[in-house]
């Protein structure tokens, strides 16, 4: 009898990928999300990948009474994967409120109905925003917090603190917080990958936005850094090698392996790059050459950052396996198919 994972926020960019890693590993799949961010359609690319078509309920989490439906009908769930957040962090500054409900409301009522329904594992997408601009490079899961930069890094935090004190009061719920660094590119299929709505505040997003010539020029936000080149560092990992973490953090759920009943988790490469290393990297993967320039910095902007993977090497058994010149080709790749079948 296969293993039934709830994943929610499935049909966005991470969620999509996991669900077909999870599917490739026997999982049964099935998604809740509202559509907010992406389109009902990716359960298509997901069945054309992996041969199933995962089921998909379009429920706002939000909502306990349609969430409890849910978990009436899909009793039989075994661990959730909990994706389904409002991620820009741009728009978190202007809205706020938004951002709390929506990305602390649903985490509360899933644990609620969790609770209620008897389900114990849970997988938390977190992220490296927690860290803020670390003192010491690179960091490892014990690096303490900075102040969070934004409403959408302070859901992370809060949403990591709501995992800590619930594990602590219920001995039988788990969980497992996996703290992304910077995920890019696509599926190597072309057939799913990240679908920004609007101009996209990501860098790789925009790389490929531009070589497509739906942007002028990619603006790099200053280079008078204090880092090798002048330019920010970041720890860019394939969103397929990150979708296989959540596999195996399932897995340690499900097989009772987890040493505390809350983990967290560094996943990233543990190697830092920066924006003129990922540009460099996207000409020559692709033998594009982009248009780029040099302006001022973003406010808020983090000057380096990169993982100390190794808990999740050792204790996971987990690491990347894709370079950033194969990320980016597949981030290329994924822009070309898509905006050939827009067009
Ligand atoms: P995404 O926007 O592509 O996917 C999130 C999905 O959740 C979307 O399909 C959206 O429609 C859905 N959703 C949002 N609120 C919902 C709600 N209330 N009810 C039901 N569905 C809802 O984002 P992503 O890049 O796949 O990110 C997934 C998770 O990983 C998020 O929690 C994000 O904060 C976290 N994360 C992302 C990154 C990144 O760079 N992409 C880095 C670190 C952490
Ligand atoms: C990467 C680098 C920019 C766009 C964000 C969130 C973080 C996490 C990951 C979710 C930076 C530079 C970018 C552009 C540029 N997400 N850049 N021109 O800032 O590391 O992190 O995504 O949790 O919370 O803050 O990622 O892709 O926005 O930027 O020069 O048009 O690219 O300055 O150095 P970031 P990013």
């Amino acid at each position: 009898m296969k293993k039934k994972i709830l994943v929610t926020g499935g049909t966005g960019y991470i969620g999509s990928h996991t669900a077909v890693e999870l599917i490739a590993e026997g999982f049964d799949v099935v998604i809740i999300d509202n559509l907010y961010n992406s389109e009902a359609e990716v359960a298509d690319g997901i069945k054309m990948i992996s041969g199933v078509k995962p089921q998909l309920e379009v429920l706002d989490i939000c909502d306990r009474s349609k969430l409890d439906v849910f978990f009436e009908k899909h009793h039989d769930i075994a661990a959730v994967i909990h994706f389904a957040a409002y991620k820009a962090v741009g728009e978190s500054v202007r809205k706020p409120l938004e951002y709390y409900h929506n990305n602390l409301m649903s985490l509360i009522n899933l644990l609620g109905a969790m609770k209620q329904f008897n389900i114990n594992g849970l997988v938390f997408s977190s992220s490296c925003t927690v860290y803020g601009q670390p003192e010491v490079l690179p960091v490892n899961e014990l690096t303490p917090w900075q102040p969070a930069q934004s409403p959408y890094g302070n859901t992370k935090q809060i949403g990591e603190e709501i995992l800590m004190d619930t594990t602590r009061a219920d001995e039988n719920i788990k969980a497992i917080a996996l703290r992304y660094f910077n995920p890019i590119g696509a599926h190597p299929s072309g057939l799913i990958g990240e679908l920004p709505r609007g101009v996209p505040e990501n860098l790789v997003p925009y790389i490929t936005q531009t070589a497509y010539g739906l942007r002028d020029e990619l603006k790099v936000f200053g280079n008078d850094f204090n880092t090798p080149d002048g330019y920010c560092v970041r720890d860019y990992l394939h969103v397929v090698d990150l979708a296989k973490a959540h596999v195996v953090a399932v897995k340690r759920l499900l097989e009772g392996k987890t040493k505390s009943s809350y983990e967290v988790f560094n996943l990233g490469t543990g190697t830092g790059v920066s924006v003129l290393e990922a540009i460099q990297s996207f000409e020559r993967a692709t033998g594009v050459k982009l248009k780029y320039k040099v302006t001022g910095r973003r406010p808020g902007d983090v000057e380096k950052i990169w993982a100390d993977p190794s808990l999740a090497n050792t204790e996971l058994g987990w690491k990347t396996v894709s370079s950033l010149d194969e990320s980016m080709l597949t981030a290329w790749n994924w822009e070309k198919n898509i905006r050939g079948k827009k067009s």
